[in-house]
C-alpha cells in the first residue's frame, strides 16, 4: 500500500497532537500540584460556627502552632469577611514552613482563594475545607472569596502576611479576636 507523503506528515502531527494533549492533561492531574478538594476535613454545625459553641478552633478562629514546621489557621467565612483575613486582621504565617488552612462558613458557600498561589477551595456551611500550603516568599498574599455570596461579595476578601521565618513570632494572644 503506498501512502502519500503528505498523508504521512499529517498523520504524524495528528499523533504528536494526541500526544501533547495526553501530555497536558497528566501535567494538569499530577504535575501543577493540583489536588480536589475531599471531605478529609470533616462535617461541622454551621449554627455551632456561628454561636462560637464547635467546641474546635473555630471558636476562637486564628493561627495554632502545632510545632516549629507546622501550623494550622481556623477561618471562618461569613458575609462578609474571613475571620481572621479580613481588614486590619490579616491571617500571619511564616514563610517556608507547612501551614494548613481549616476553612468553613457560618452561613452561606463562599470561596477562599489565596492570590499568585494554589490555595483554592469552596467554602461550604456544614465542612470543613482542609488546604495546606507553603509559602516560599514572604510578602503579603491577597484573599478573595470567588464563590458569589450575597450583596457585598465582591467586596469580601483579605490578606495574608508572610513573615520570614526568622522574623516570625507566635503569639497565642494574638490570635484571640
Ligand atoms: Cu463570600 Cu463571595
Amino acid at each position: 500500500m503506498q501512502v502519500h507523503n503528505f498523508e504521512k506528515i499529517w498523520l504524524g502531527a495528528a499523533l504528536l497532537l494526541i500526544v501533547g494533549f495526553i501530555a497536558t492533561v497528566a501535567y494538569g492531574t499530577v504535575g501543577a500540584g493540583v489536588k480536589m478538594v475531599d471531605d478529609s476535613g470533616g462535617e461541622i454545625d454551621p449554627q455551632a460556627v456561628q454561636q462560637g459553641s464547635t467546641g474546635t478552633g473555630f471558636d476562637d478562629p486564628g493561627v495554632v502552632k502545632q510545632n516549629d514546621s507546622h501550623y494550622v489557621v481556623y477561618v471562618v467565612a461569613q458575609q462578609f469577611q474571613f475571620d481572621p483575613g479580613t481588614g486590619d486582621n490579616p491571617i500571619r504565617v511564616p514563610a517556608d514552613t507547612r501551614v494548613t488552612f481549616r476553612v468553613t462558613s457560618a452561613d452561606v458557600v463562599h470561596g477562599f482563594s489565596i492570590v499568585e498561589t494554589n490555595v483554592n477551595t469552596m467554602v461550604i456551611p456544614g465542612q470543613v475545607s482542609e488546604v495546606t500550603a507553603r509559602f516560599d516568599n514572604p510578602g503579603t498574599y491577597g484573599l478573595v472569596c470567588h464563590e458569589y455570596c450575597g450583596a457585598a461579595h465582591h467586596e469580601m476578601g483579605g490578606s495574608i502576611e508572610v513573615v520570614p521565618k526568622s522574623n516570625y513570632t507566635y503569639n497565642a494572644t494574638e490570635v484571640q479576636n
